[in-house]
């Protein structure tokens, strides 16, 4: 086998709470994943030496060099196998970069499903997942899909069962925004609002709504701590926000540590009618539908 290609969904937060700052910098959440269908595609072909090039929507604004999250995944993969492979990796964007959406993660995911086939390695799912918490905090529910509350700093997965699809509708934003920024402003709202940030915990109603497939529940649940940070590092968003409500979303709000906006729709008709909306105010560099959950990384 010369050449493994593998398809991997982006994701965006249902729930996301974010508990007190760590000693490790990092913080402790509740965070629910849910994978949707914008697909970002990574073919692993075999080579001497790694290399990675990257292609599609803002491919620029991706590093090709040892920071690209997915050649980082194709290093700890050969490390773990404890041999000196190697492999090209080309990736093929569609997935906001740098937008909230857990796109670098999604390539990482993918370069682990493709080099496990390419080198023929065979190890199962478990294996991949313990890699890809060491990658990033994503990693892991990138190779898993579908839905799921991730604890910790969101690498340890609870599957949950779903009823039915959830139409969404996707407001891009120029540029992206970096995680550990968002982060650190968070800490630094919550400091100078004096906040006492609570142990966090899943939202009982929002679990309800997803296993009795309740858009109208979901919609009124949606919540993301870093919300607030976004909006203080990208005033725009707070009309982006308004404008989905005002145009009858069900519920909006910023995908992960953003700048991408996510709104909830009826149905997959009014998802359409809610991007046209959008794209007419005038409040997004792009706007797209997508629906969700869908499945992991797929070998194509
Ligand atoms: O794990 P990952 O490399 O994706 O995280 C990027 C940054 O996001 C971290 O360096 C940290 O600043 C922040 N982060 C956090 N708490 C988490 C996950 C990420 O503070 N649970």
């Amino acid at each position: 086998m010369d050449s493994v290609t593998v398809r991997v969904p982006a994701k965006v937060n249902l729930q996301l709470a974010v508990g007190p700052l760590r000693d490790d910098g990092y913080h402790d959440l509740v965070n629910v994943f849910h994978a949707v269908s914008i697909f970002d595609e990574v073919t692993a072909t075999a080579k001497v030496g790694m290399s990675v090039r990257v292609e599609g929507e803002s491919a620029d604004q991706v590093p090709e060099d040892g920071e690209n999250l997915a050649i980082k995944a194709a290093f700890a993969l050969a490390g773990h196998a404890g041999r000196s492979y190697g492999v090209n990796l080309l990736i093929r964007k569609s997935i906001p970069v740098a937008g909230g959406m857990a796109g670098g993660s999604a390539d990482a995911a993918a370069a682990l499903v493709a080099c496990n086939e390419l080198w023929g390695l065979g190890l199962p799912l478990e294996d991949l997942m313990e890699i890809a918490a060491d990658i990033g905090s994503d990693v892991p529910f990138a190779l898993l899909g579908g839905t799921a509350v991730g604890t910790g700093r969101g690498e340890r997965l609870t599957p949950l069962k779903v009823e039915g699809d959830f139409h969404w509708v996707f407001a891009l934003a120029d540029g992206g925004l970096s995680t550990a920024t968002v982060y650190a402003e968070c800490d630094r709202l919550r400091e100078a609002t004096g906040e006492r940030v609570a142990w966090p915990r899943a939202a009982e109603p929002l679990l309800a709504a997803l296993r009795e497939g309740d858009a109208e529940t979901l919609g009124a649940e949606l919540r993301n701590d870093l919300q607030p940070a976004a909006v203080m590092l990208r005033g725009s968003l707070a009309r982006t926000l308004k404008a989905g409500r005002e145009h009858g979303a069900l519920g909006s709000l910023v995908s992960g540590s953003g700048p991408t906006c996510a709104f909830l729709a009826r149905s997959e008709s009014h998802a359409g009618e809610l991007a046209a909306s959008l794209k007419d105010a005038g409040v997004a560099r792009d706007v797209i539908t997508a629906h969700g959950p869908v499945p992991g990384p797929v070998i194509v």
